[in-house]
C-alpha cells in the first residue's frame, strides 16, 4: 500500500499554488493524498505569517498533529510532521523550540528540496531539519511539471516583494522580487492547458512588477507576458493577482482594452483612502494616483469592476483618516473586498510606531467598513439578476445535481447542472442573488 500525505494550506493563493506543486512532488515520490489527517504518514502544514492569528493557528494545529502522531505510534505507525511556507521563514527557531517534534521545516523558496529532506529524515530520526535558505537556484527549475487539477489553474510568474510596506512581512518571508523567464511560464501554461485548464490566474506577490527575460535575454514587462499567454491556443480566460497600484502602467491598461481573454475583474489593493496613512504605510501611491489608475482602467474596459484589500487601525489612523477610506469606497464601489484590522508584526517598522490604535477602535472601524463593502457587493450581485454570464463550473454543489462555478466577476454561482458540465464554460442566466453568491439556470 502506498504511503499517504495530508496537506493543510493557510494564506494566499501563492500558498495554494505551492501546495499543489508540493502535492505533485510527493505523488512522484510515491505518496498518495488523503483528506483524513489521522491516516496520513506525512502531515504537512503550508503556513502563512501575514497576521498574528494566522501564524498562531499553526502552533495549535501542530499540537493536534503531535497527539495524532502519538496515537498512531501505539499502532506501530510512523508519522512525519512537516511545516512549509512563510511561518518557517520568519519563525524557524520558534518552531524548533515550541514544536520540537516537527521533523522538517522548509521555507517558501526551498520546498523543492523536499525529496532530499525526506530521504535525510529516514537517516536522522528525532531531529528537526530546517532549511530557510534564499537559494541561488530557482526552485522552479527543480519541480516536476505542473498539471491542471480542474478548469482553473494558478501559475506563479513572480515571487517576492521589494516594496516594504511598513506593516508587511512578505518582503522578509518571500525575499526579494524574482521574475521567472517568459518561456518557462509559457511552457507551464501549455501543460496546464493540455491537462484541462481553461482559465489561468497568473500569480505574484506583486505580479505587475514582473520583469522576466524572453528567449533573447531581453527584459519584458507584465503586459508583454499577458499578451503572450493570451495567444496560447485553448486558453479561454485569463486573470492576474495581486497587482500593486503604482506599477499599473499604460501597457497593462491597454491589455484590459485589447485582450478578450482577460476577465473584467481586477484586484487592486489600496489599503487606505488617507494620504497621510498611505505615506506612513510606505505605499508608492497616494489616493489621487490610485483613483486615476482606476479611472484609466475603467475607460479601457467599461465593464471592468474592482476589488481591493483594506487595513483599518494602522498606527496613527484617526477618525478623519478612516472617513477618507469610506469615501474612497463610495467612489470606487468595489464589488468584492478583503478588510483586516492592522496586526502588529515583529520586525516590521509599523510594529514599533508609538501611535498604535486601540483594539476597540479597530473593531468598530472594521465593522463600519465591512458593512459598507457588503452593501456594494450585495448591490452588484442584485444587479446581475436577469443577466446572462459565461460560468466556469469548478466543483460539485452541496445538493445533488448542482454545480458551483464562477462568473467573469469571480462571483460564486450555483445552478442545477449535469456533472458532464464540470470544468466547462457554460452560459447561465442569473435568477437570484445574495451578498455572497448567485443562483442561476443553464440556458
Ligand atoms: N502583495 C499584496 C498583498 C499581500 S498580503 C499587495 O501588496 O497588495 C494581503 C493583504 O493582507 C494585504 O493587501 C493587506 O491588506 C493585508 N495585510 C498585510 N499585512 C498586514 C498586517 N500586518 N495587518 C493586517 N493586514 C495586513
Ligand atoms: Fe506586502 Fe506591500 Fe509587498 Fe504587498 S506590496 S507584499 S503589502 S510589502
Ligand atoms: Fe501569507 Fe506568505 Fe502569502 S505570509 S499571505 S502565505 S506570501
Amino acid at each position: 500500500m502506498s504511503k499517504k500525505f495530508f496537506i493543510k494550506t493557510f494564506g494566499c493563493q501563492m500558498n495554494v499554488y505551492d501546495s499543489h506543486r508540493i502535492a505533485i512532488m510527493l505523488e512522484n515520490f510515491g505518496f498518495e493524498e488523503t483528506s483524513v489527517q489521522s491516516e496520513a504518514d506525512l502531515v504537512l502544514f503550508n503556513t502563512c505569517h501575514i497576521r498574528e492569528k494566522a501564524a498562531e493557528k499553526v502552533f495549535s494545529d501542530l499540537g493536534r498533529a503531535y497527539l495524532i502522531k502519538q496515537e498512531r505510534a501505539v499502532l506501530n505507525k510512523d508519522t512525519i510532521i512537516g511545516v512549509t511556507g512563510c511561518v518557517v521563514q520568519a519563525e524557524d527557531e520558534q518552531i524548533a523550540k515550541r514544536a520540537p517534534y516537527v521533523d522538517f521545516a522548509l521555507g517558501p523558496l526551498t520546498y523543492h528540496r523536499l525529496p532530499e529532506i525526506l530521504t535525510e529524515i529516514s537517516r536522522q530520526k528525532g531531529q528537526t531539519l530546517i532549511d530557510t535558505d534564499f537559494p541561488a537556484e530557482a526552485k522552479f527549475d527543480f519541480l516536476p511539471q505542473n498539471r491542471a487539477e480542474g478548469g482553473c489553474s494558478f501559475l506563479a510568474v513572480q515571487e517576492g516583494c521589494n516594496n516594504f510596506c511598513t506593516y508587511c512581512v512578505v518582503p522578509y518571508t518571500r525575499g526579494a522580487e524574482y521574475s521567472r523567464p517568459v518561456e518557462e511560464i509559457l511552457e507551464e501554461a501549455r501543460h496546464l492547458i493540455k491537462t484541462g485548464t481553461l482559465e489561468i490566474n497568473l500569480l505574484g506577490q506583486n505580479v505587475n512588477s514582473y520583469h522576466g527575460e524572453d528567449k533573447s535575454g531581453k527584459e519584458r514587462n507584465f503586459a508583454y507576458l499577458l499578451n503572450k499567454v493570451a495567444e496560447l491556443e485553448g486558453l479561454k480566460r485569463l486573470r492576474y493577482t495581486t497587482s500593486y497600484p503604482a506599477d499599473v502602467d499604460d501597457d497593462l491598461i491597454e491589455c484590459h482594452h485589447n485582450l478578450k481573454q482577460l476577465m473584467p475583474y481586477l484586484h487592486l489593493p489600496v489599503q487606505s483612502g488617507s494620504n497621510k496613512i498611505l505615506k506612513a504605510m510606505n505605499r508608492r501611491h497616494n489616493r489621487e494616483q490610485y483613483l486615476e489608475k482606476v479611472e484609466k482602467l475603467m475607460t479601457a474596459n467599461p465593464d471592468l469592476r474592482m476589488s481591493s484589500d483594506f487595513i483599518v487601525g494602522f498606527p496613527g489612523e484617526t477618525d478623519e483618516d478612516f472617513e477618507q477610506t469610506l469615501s474612497l469606497v463610495n467612489q470606487v464601489q468595489y464589488i468584492q473586498a478583503f478588510s483586516f484590522k492592522y496586526s502588529r508584526r515583529a520586525g516590521t517598522p509599523a510594529a514599533v510606531m508609538i501611535n498604535q490604535v486601540e483594539e476597540k477602535v479597530k473593531k468598530q472601524r472594521l465593522d463600519t467598513l465591512q458593512n459598507l463593502l457588503f452593501d456594494y457587493q450585495t448591490k452588484f450581485n442584485m444587479s446581475c439578476v436577469g443577466k446572462e454570464f459565461d460560468v466556469l463550473f469548478e466543483q460539485n454543489g452541496r445538493h445533488k445535481g448542482q454545480l458551483i462555478g464562477r462568473t467573469p466577476y469571480m462571483q460564486n454561482l450555483h445552478a442545477k447542472a449535469d456533472k458532464s458540465l464540470l470544468n466547462k464554460i457554460v452560459r447561465v442566466r442569473v435568477e437570484s442573488a445574495t451578498t455572497n453568491s448567485l443562483c442561476g439556470k443553464v440556458v
